[in-house]
């Protein structure tokens, strides 16, 4: 009898032990998301070890890996709970939500698992399928949706990749588009397999780990600069609409903290960078057959440059320099494809980063422009540092396109070009 009580009491002091272990290691950081734009390497320790650490540390981090959106969640997951243990994080769970079957979210067993989680891990695949397995037709959250949201107030982080990133918004939510199609075309609410490249958007939004700013993804890479920008315009004045959005490139990660709060802040690691655009004060003229968009800024944030989510503003890291007075070339350069991404030329900068990156660098030019390959109409993209508060900041490597280049409030107008 003793002997029992002695090893109830026990038991009862180390649960209790780990129960304040765990409630106070957590918030330390608080509310916090690591998202990356998609093609995370193997070897991108950086950005693994933020979520690990953020996640409670090595020996302490229990990772919930979502992989619902995947068309093939359980292989997915087998994939993330490999790299999870090569880097000693011996505890990871498939947390079984699916888009195929809704009522797991509803499942007091699926609720427990995801109660017990330091983090969570949202893997690539469809960011619809996400949604369709953790929030009910209607938009409401499900219940494993509602045990998420504790979790992430008690301070497990939230971290995903590409379609694990544009879920996390509380705005409306990407699923798909190409730019020029988006510009031409304009959003729709609903996919049409009749017209795959144009641009739609899910009106029930995301799951609502980031206020304010609409998500995007693989951004630089794949020339996502004219969806983004059409999606804000024609979705800022409805329901879940803003004026904010942000374009996170690959194997890059967004690491925000005191999300939700005024304290919200990002800080941008990894290998290229994230475009931060504020559509808030551009006015579109649409007449019939055309469509012209100005007054738009434009932002580009690379590693170890911050931002405050409520008001944008920016500090740029200490290894980074301003460029005025010191610009390494006479012209700016121009681009005949300006949303091919890094499409024709993976070693360059992608096509939109290299011409508005250039105005910075260039000692005779403060503007240049760059058209969409594709015609019938064709947009001209024009670019411009024009206010006192547009700055370039670099860190010198090897030559221009090695060079990491940040800048801010860059002024971008889209004007369809009459033939
Ligand atoms: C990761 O691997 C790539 C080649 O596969 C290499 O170019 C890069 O420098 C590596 N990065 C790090 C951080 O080791
Ligand atoms: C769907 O999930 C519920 C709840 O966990 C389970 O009872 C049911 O068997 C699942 N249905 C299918 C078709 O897998
Ligand atoms: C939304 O749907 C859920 C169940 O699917 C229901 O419980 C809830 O009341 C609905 N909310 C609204 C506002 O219709
Ligand atoms: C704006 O353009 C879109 C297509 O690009 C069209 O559907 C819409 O009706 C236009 N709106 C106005 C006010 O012209
Ligand atoms: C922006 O917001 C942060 C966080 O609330 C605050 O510390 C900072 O002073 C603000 N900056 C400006 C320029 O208002």
């Amino acid at each position: 009898m003793c002997v029992l009580i002695q090893l109830f009491l026990t038991a009862s002091l180390l649960l209790c032990a780990y129960g304040i272990l765990f409630d106070e290691i957590l918030p330390q950081y608080g509310r916090s998301l690591v998202l990356v734009g998609g093609n995370l390497a193997l070897n991108n320790s950086l950005i693994y070890h933020k979520i690990v650490t953020l996640a409670g540390g090595l020996g302490r981090a229990k990772l919930g890996i979502i992989t619902a959106a995947s068309s093939n969640p359980e292989g997915s997951y087998t994939y993330y709970q490999e790299i999870f243990r090569s880097l000693g994080v011996l505890q990871t769970t498939y947390i079984p939500v699916s888009a195929t079957n809704s009522s797991l979210a509803q499942d007091p067993a699926t609720v427990q698992l995801i109660q017990t989680q330091t983090g969570f891990f949202f893997g690539g695949g469809d960011q619809y399928r996400i949604i369709q397995a953790l929030k009910t037709d209607n938009g409401s959250s499900t219940p494993a949706l509602v045990a998420l949201e504790e979790r992430f107030t008690k301070g497990a982080v939230i971290a995903g990749t590409s379609a694990g990133l544009a879920c996390q918004t509380g705005t409306i939510m990407i699923r798909s588009g190409m730019s020029w199609e988006s510009l031409r075309h304009g959003a729709h609410d609903s996919y049409s397999a009749s017209h795959p490249d144009d641009l739609v958007y899910e009106p029930r939004g995301g799951l609502g780990f980031i206020d304010g700013y609409l998500l995007d993804q693989h951004f630089s890479q794949r020339g996502r600069e004219g969806r983004l920008i059409r999606l804000l315009a024609d979705t800022r004045s409805g329901p879940l609409g803003t004026n904010r959005g942000v374009g996170v490139d690959e194997n890059t990660a967004l690491v925000i903290t005191h999300s939700g709060t005024p304290e919200a802040r990002a800080e941008i690691i990894g290998q290229f960078g994230a475009t931060f655009i504020d559509v808030s004060r551009a006015s579109v003229i649409n007449g019939s057959g055309y469509y012209d968009i100005r007054d738009i800024f434009v932002s580009y944030l690379t590693h170890g440059d911050e931002i405050f989510l409520s008001n944008m503003t920016i500090t740029f890291s200490t290894s980074k320099t301003l460029m005025l007075g010191h610009e390494q070339y006479s012209r700016a350069l121009t681009s005949a494809d300006i949303f091919g991404g890094s499409r024709r030329n993976p070693d360059r900068k992608p096509e939109f980063v290299r011409a508005a990156t250039s105005i910075f660098d260039s000692r005779l030019d403060r503007s240049t422009y760059g058209d969409t390959k594709k015609s019938n109409p064709r947009f001209r993209v024009t670019m411009a540092r024009t206010g006192h508060d547009a700055e370039g900041w670099v860190e010198r490597r090897s030559g221009f396109h090695s060079d990491i280049t940040s800048y801010k409030n860059m002024y971008v107008e889209i004007n369809e070009l009459k033939v």
